[in-house]
């Protein structure tokens, strides 16, 4: 309650303060929980989705752990996954103080079936698809394989080609083509396979090339789609818009973010076909014990 009100009075004054604040307090938060003798098991709904066996279908969306600091303390929020990033390759310090990240959350977990199951989100500053592109996420790639559970390829970004008005379809189908032909070929060095997914902008009009697009991720073999829908009026037209797209890719699973607030929207999106949801704001504006209690009155849902 307290939280609620502090962070409200703060996001009417500066909204970025707002996110920093509640990043710092979850973190804090967190990491004090950590060190006391209580046990804080991950709330059950177990789902398997891109071959991974999650604890619920509930994760924390990209941009809220930007440098991977708050995984090792993050079980107690409750979520079944957590993106962290994005991480833009360049420059490379950034992606060394992340790996680094990593490493110490991998140390406090001895056996990975026990923990959160963790997503690298990964960007490009380029303001195109070419092979440069290419190479910034293809490194990316490499760097974290070995550390997470699933890769993101960012295409969300606001600004980024696929978000311009009429991006170049030929262009994109190249594009995911030498993604996946990278994520192959490190698949074979590394000696084993990580799922791939796309996340993308969905936005209530400029849809003309959702399709194509949708069906490109398909047929380039991506493990999923995460399907970022922001600046939605309701609910209710993200439920119509994520039928539309079932009847486009209907074996594709589909990872739903934007505008989930309450474990009742989860519900409704996860019936109306999403194979998992994530969250940012609801974490912003609840706090990380609410969030936890949400997740986990998610079993008792229809
Ligand atoms: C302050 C802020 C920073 C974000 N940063 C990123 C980011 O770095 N990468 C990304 O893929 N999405 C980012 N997002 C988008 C979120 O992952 C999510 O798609 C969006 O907030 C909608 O979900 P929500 O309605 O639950 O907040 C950011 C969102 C906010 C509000």
């Amino acid at each position: 309650m307290f939280y609620r009100l502090v962070i409200k009075l703060i996001g009417r004054i500066n909204q970025p303060l707002m996110h920093k604040f509640a990043y710092l307090y979850s973190y804090m938060f967190c990491k004090l929980c950590h060190f006391l003798p209580l046990k804080f098991s991950l709330p059950m709904s177990p789902v398997e989705v891109m071959g991974l066996c999650l604890s619920n279908p509930i994760g924390l969306a990209g941009g809220f752990d930007r440098q991977g600091k708050f995984l090792r303390y993050s079980d107690i929020t409750g979520f079944g996954f957590i993106e962290v990033g994005t991480v833009n390759v360049e420059p490379n310090y950034q992606a060394i103080e992340f790996i680094q990240n990593l490493e110490k959350a991998s140390q406090q977990f001895s056996n990975a079936d026990n923990r959160q199951r963790w997503g690298i989100n990964l960007g490009s500053h380029r303001n195109s698809l070419d092979k440069h592109a290419v190479a910034d996420y293809t490194k990316g790639m490499e760097l974290f394989w070995c550390h997470v559970d699933y890769l993101v390829i960012n295409l969300s970004r606001p600004g980024s080609p696929v978000r311009a008005l009429k991006p170049d379809l030929k262009e994109l189908a190249n594009f995911l083509s030498e993604i996946q032909h990278h994520h192959r070929q490190l698949a074979l060095a590394k000696g084993h396979s990580i799922p791939i997914v796309v996340k993308i902008a969905i936005d209530p009009v400029n849809n003309e090339l959702l399709n194509d697009l949708l069906l490109l991720i398909k047929e380039q073999d991506f493990d999923g789609v995460i399907l970022a829908f922001e600046n939605w009026p309701d609910s209710k037209a993200i439920i119509e818009r994520l039928h539309t797209i079932k009847t486009v890719v209907d074996s594709l699973p589909l990872i739903v973010v934007g505008g989930v607030r309450t474990m009742a929207d989860a519900k409704q999106l996860l019936n109306a076909g999403a194979s998992l949801v994530q969250l940012y704001t609801t974490l912003v504006q609840s706090g990380p014990l609410k969030t936890r209690q949400a997740i986990a009155s998610l079993n008792a849902l229809k």
